[in-house]
């Protein structure tokens, strides 16, 4: 399991154990892409694959932090928070710079050992699941009192301000909210959830991972945000009481389309368009129509190839293929795109002969096999109880 493999690794570079370990789950989002910096509703859930952390407090002031994935180590003192040339490394510094910021009291060093298996660049927020589990950490260790919603807060500010990418809060909020069998369907404005049941029942979530490895902070996320605030901008130039897209109608976007231009149109009426699937996806979910829900999912995936333009043709190519395919119920690329993962609704009798026809099909295609994952949906974050040590 992967969690002792990190209390291993910790006992072995910092030759003591662990006080504290922490597990951060990866999340899935079943609909509502793009939307949560647009201040709409996303329907995100926590899932069994996490970052594990292990700390332990130190009588100085100085910090170790181990990547156990990558063998790699930085070290630095508490009152020295700044960008490191390692990226990993700037996902926990980072959230204890806005934990410092917004007036937490970091009063000791500490050991550090973490790593995980959620998928790096596949679209599952394995960046959100390290912010979120330190967040969660700090939290612990130096009783800082702080609730979940802050965590997220923190986590979010950490990737805007030393990750450089402008997301927005779905990813930590599903990492911190996360229950078991439940989807997290999130206000992103009002910040407030509402837990529903994944009502499709013979029904398993799979994902495929193109292998593509997106990079958001590669300017094309932020770019799509700019691009959508482009849009609120000229709409509030005419009507009183716009503050992002979700306040915006299609009829005032097409009556004021020919005052943007043709790229701010098209991603303005994807955010719009998705918001609508999102609440006609939650009452298909609600009513257990499984088949209406793959079909807004469906829709979501066209949206994000056409109009918002963030999927590739692996994507494309995985969501495709299942649209023939009698026990696959829907499918679309999940998360930021430019790669990373499909989700798909898939009959749970059907699973092993999807998987296998759609690899196969995939690596005639691209010359690699995907990885697929069956997931389950899980709690957020928690203090995992330290295992006895003679199973360790
Ligand atoms: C990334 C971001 C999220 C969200 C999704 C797209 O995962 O981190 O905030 O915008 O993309 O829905």
């Amino acid at each position: 399991m992967k969690e002792i493999e990190i209390i291993e690794a910790f006992k072995d570079k910092f030759e003591t154990s662990p006080e504290l370990n922490i597990k951060a789950p990866g999340r899935i989002n079943l609909i509502g892409e793009h939307t949560d910096y647009n201040m709409g509703f996303v329907l995100p859930a926590a899932v069994n694959k996490a970052i594990y952390f292990s700390l332990s407090s130190r009588s100085d002031n100085q910090v170790n932090l181990y990547a156990v994935d990558l063998n790699e180590y930085h070290s630095f003192r508490i009152n020295t928070l700044e960008k490191s040339d390692k990226s990993w490394a700037n996902f926990l510094i980072g959230v204890m710079n806005e934990l410092v910021s917004g007036g937490a009291h970091i009063t000791h060093g500490f050991n550090l050992a973490f790593g995980g298996d959620v998928p790096l660049g596949a679209g599952m927020s394995s960046s959100a699941a390290v912010e979120s589990g330190m967040g969660y950490a700090m939290n612990e260790l130096f009783d800082l009192n702080l609730d979940r919603l802050a965590l997220a807060k923190v986590a979010q500010m950490a990737e805007h301000n030393f990750a450089g990418v402008r997301c927005g809060i779905m990813d930590m909020y599903a990492s911190l909210f996360g229950k078991e069998n439940k989807l997290i369907k999130l206000d992103c404005r009002a910040l407030t959830h509402e837990y529903l049941d994944f009502e499709f029942e013979n029904v398993a979530i799979v994902l495929f991972n193109t292998g593509v490895k997106h990079n958001l902070a590669d300017t094309e996320y932020n770019k799509r945000r700019e691009e959508c605030e482009a849009g609120v901008a000229v709409l509030q130039s005419h009507y009183s009481g716009i503050e992002s897209l979700r306040d915006v109608s299609l009829a005032q976007l097409e009556t004021h389309k020919n005052e943007i231009s043709g790229t701010v149109y098209k991603r303005c009426h994807f955010v719009i368009s998705e918001t609508d699937r999102m609440h006609r996806a939650s009452e298909a979910l609600k009513n257990a129509d499984l088949a209406a829900f793959g079909e807004i999912m469906y829709e979501t995936h066209d949206g994000l190839q056409n109009e918002y333009e963030v999927s590739c043709k692996e994507l494309d190519f995985l969501v495709d293929i299942t649209r023939e395919n009698k026990a696959i119920s829907g499918s679309r690329m999940m998360g930021g795109g430019f790669g990373g993962c499909t989700i798909n609704l898939i009959n749970k009798e059907a699973v092993a002969e999807s998987i296998e026809s759609i690899s196969q099909a995939y690596f005639s295609e691209f010359g690699r096999l995907p990885e697929s994952y069956e997931v389950e949906i899980t709690d957020g974050c928690s203090e995992m109880a330290i295992l006895e040590k003679d199973k360790l």
